[in-house]
């Protein structure tokens, strides 16, 4: 199932991510997709909020990885861009199917780490503060966050 709409500012690609926030469970992978300032750390702002991490979260772009224990949930907020299929060991296996919701942006670089369901989220600059947003899911649980998106959103 898939669902698109417009966003039309920073803080409605936010409270889309603390829409979804309460629904995530250990063990939850969400892929976000789309160009450079496509909105994908924005979003995951809006998570991190909505699960009461305290710190700011920041683009992991230099750290690969940035952990958020603080919170409801233990929040992995993962930024591939940098590994570009270089294939190092890092562990982030760990992470990824762990004991928290992970977050990956630029998943195309660790394809091969990455489970068969996840939620997948597609953001695209179509102009100004406009962002078109796809929420994709195939399975039962995430098929359902798709849907409670669609009835919001
Ligand atoms: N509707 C919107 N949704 C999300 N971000 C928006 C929106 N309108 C404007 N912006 C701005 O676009 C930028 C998105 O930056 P962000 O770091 O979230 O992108 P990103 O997809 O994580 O990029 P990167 O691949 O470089 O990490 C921010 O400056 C944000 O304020
Ligand atoms: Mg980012």
């Amino acid at each position: 199932m898939r669902y698109t709409f417009v966003s039309k500012s920073k803080e409605e690609t936010k409270k889309l991510g603390a829409f979804l926030a309460p629904m995530f469970k250990p063990g939850d992978v969400v892929l976000l997709k789309g160009d450079l300032g496509a909105g994908k750390t924005t979003l995951t702002s809006g998570v991190a909020k909505a699960l009461k991490v305290q710190d700011d979260v920041i683009s992991p772009t230099f750290n690969i990885m940035k952990c958020y224990f603080k919170g409801t949930l233990p929040l992995y907020h993962i930024d591939a861009y940098r590994l570009e299929n270089q294939n190092i060991e890092l562990g982030l296996d760990e992470y990824i199917e762990g004991d928290g919701v992970c977050f990956v942006e630029w998943p195309q670089f660790i394809g091969p780490l990455l489970p068969e369901e996840t939620l997948s989220i597609t953001l695209k600059n179509v102009g100004d503060d406009n962002r078109e947003i796809t929420v994709e899911g195939d399975s039962k649980r995430y098929e359902e966050m798709v849907a409670a998106v669609k009835g919001t959103f």
